[in-house]
């Protein structure tokens, strides 16, 4: 099939590459110059695992095709999705959809036979139905169709989540578009992926309703670490437990920093707008909203305690600030926080991110990019460890630290209190 991919950023540019790994043509569509220039010299804009050799195989297959000139992109296509940002609004929560609406408006000029336009950005419920309100100002119904595919993408699995997805999600009120999205997604169902047909906010709503539980699940069990740690009880061995009731399952139990990305805590407020929106208070969702929020505060209290309230002057280095590995995404990291905190207090801080320096961090005064992690440690008090990369998890720490009374406070519980005890290290991680 010939399909325009509207947008170049984490979900279009792996959209758009793995549907050219299925076979098809895939015009990718940007409006930075810079990007799509970038992409025609094989270079990619985003950092995610294994993209650039598929983006160089398709483009080199010629079955993907970089421009801004989205007209033609929409004429030489039968399936348009559209991928831009949505992102929170300044103002409120909601989320902000000028993108999505101009490029409708784009797309209503450039119809000139039936198409189907598919929403893959995160758009909330109803979303679909002012994108079919704008085109048919202009464009007979009968010419075009408007559904909605959300993404379940995770940034540094995208493509295998792309490729093994649990589930694809078509919300389609007309039977002929669900069958064309079925016909497209045919390859990954054959390989085991279930395919779920619903309506067009139907599919809006399981979106937010699905990273909104995740968020819920991540701050339920950092609550519970909480606990833990004033119980001395294990959280990981409370997650195994709870995790082997299949009601509960066992994946995003894993206590940790504070939920971060584009988009928990974008989807999260998003939808409790859209509940107000229409009188229903989520008030679960606020609450695990304010309690991720709250949580960057009440680890920095931990901080505080551990260098015995006394951070003016100290040492800190950071292993790992983006919000997860695998990615070089810095968006509501919960270390663009902690580390403006610390340095606010006096501290010294070093960091050191495989992904590289953060422009975050360039005007903060104190606050060090470190090129490895044996450069980063040295002579610190206190090495936190923020974000799980592979690195991070074998390190010698009696070798990285000349310091001997340095401290570990480990955020991301790669290493075992018992073992760390033996071995003489003043340690500290999260729920144990
Ligand atoms: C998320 C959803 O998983 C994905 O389906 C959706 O399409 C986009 O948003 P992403 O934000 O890329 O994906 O990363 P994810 O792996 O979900 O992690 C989000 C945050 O939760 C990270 O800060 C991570 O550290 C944290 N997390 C995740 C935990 O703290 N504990 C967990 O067990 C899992």
């Amino acid at each position: 099939m010939k399909i325009c991919v509207i947008g170049t950023g984490y979900v279009g540019l792996v959209s758009g590459a793995c549907f050219a790994d299925l076979g098809n043509v895939v015009w990718c569509v940007d409006k930075d110059n810079q990007k799509i220039e970038m992409l025609n010299n094989n270079q990619m804009p985003i950092f995610e695992p294994g993209l650039k050799e598929i983006v160089s195989s398709n483009y080199d297959a010629g079955r993907l095709i970089f421009t801004t000139n989205l007209g033609l992109a929409i004429k030489s296509s039968d399936i348009i999705f559209i991928c831009v940002g949505t992102p929170t609004s300044k103002k409120k929560n909601s989320a902000n959809l000028r993108h999505v609406f101009s490029v409708a408006t784009t797309i209503r000029k450039n119809i000139d036979k039936y198409k189907i336009i598919v929403t893959k950005s995160t758009v909330p419920v109803s979303t679909g139905d002012k994108i079919e309100k704008i085109i048919s100002k202009k464009v007979k119904r009968k010419l075009f169709q408007v559904v909605s595919n959300p993404e379940f993408l995770r940034e540094g699995e995208a493509l295998r989540d792309f490729r093994f997805p649990d589930r694809i999600v078509v919300g389609s009120n007309d039977k002929k578009a669900s069958k064309k999205l079925k016909n497209l997604y045919e390859p990954l169902v054959k390989k085991g992926a279930n395919f779920f047909i619903t309506t067009r906010r139907g599919a809006e709503l399981i979106k937010y309703a699905s990273n909104a539980f995740l968020a819920t699940k991540i701050s339920y069990m950092n609550e519970i670490a909480n606990l833990c740690e004033k119980t001395g009880v294990n959280v990981e061995e409370v997650a195994i437990g709870m995790g082997l009731d299949k009601r509960i399952g066992s994946r995003f139990l894993r206590a940790g920093t504070a939920y971060g990305g584009s988009c928990f805590p974008k989807d999260t407020k998003a939808i409790t707008v859209i509940g107000d929106k229409y009188k229903t208070n989520l008030s679960i969702i606020k609450s695990v909203i304010k309690s991720n929020e709250k949580r960057k505060t009440l680890l920095m209290d931990k901080v505080k305690k551990i260098l015995s309230n006394k951070i003016k002057n100290k040492k800190v280095a950071f292993l790992g600030v983006t919000f997860k590995p695998n990615t070089d995404d810095m968006r509501q990291s919960s270390s663009l926080k902690m580390i403006p905190f610390l340095q606010r207090k006096g501290a010294i801080i070093y960091y050191y991110d495989p992904s590289g320096e953060k422009k975050e961090f360039a005007k903060l005064k104190n606050v060090l990019f470190c090129r490895d992690i044996s450069s980063v440690c040295k002579g610190v008090d206190l090495i936190i460890i923020h974000t799980e990369w592979e690195e991070f998890k074998a390190l010698d720490f009696a070798k990285l630290s000349k310091r001997k009374k340095f401290k570990i406070y480990d955020m991301r519980n790669l290493y075992s209190p018992n073992l760390m005890k033996q071995k003489g290290f003043n340690y500290y991680s999260i729920g144990r």
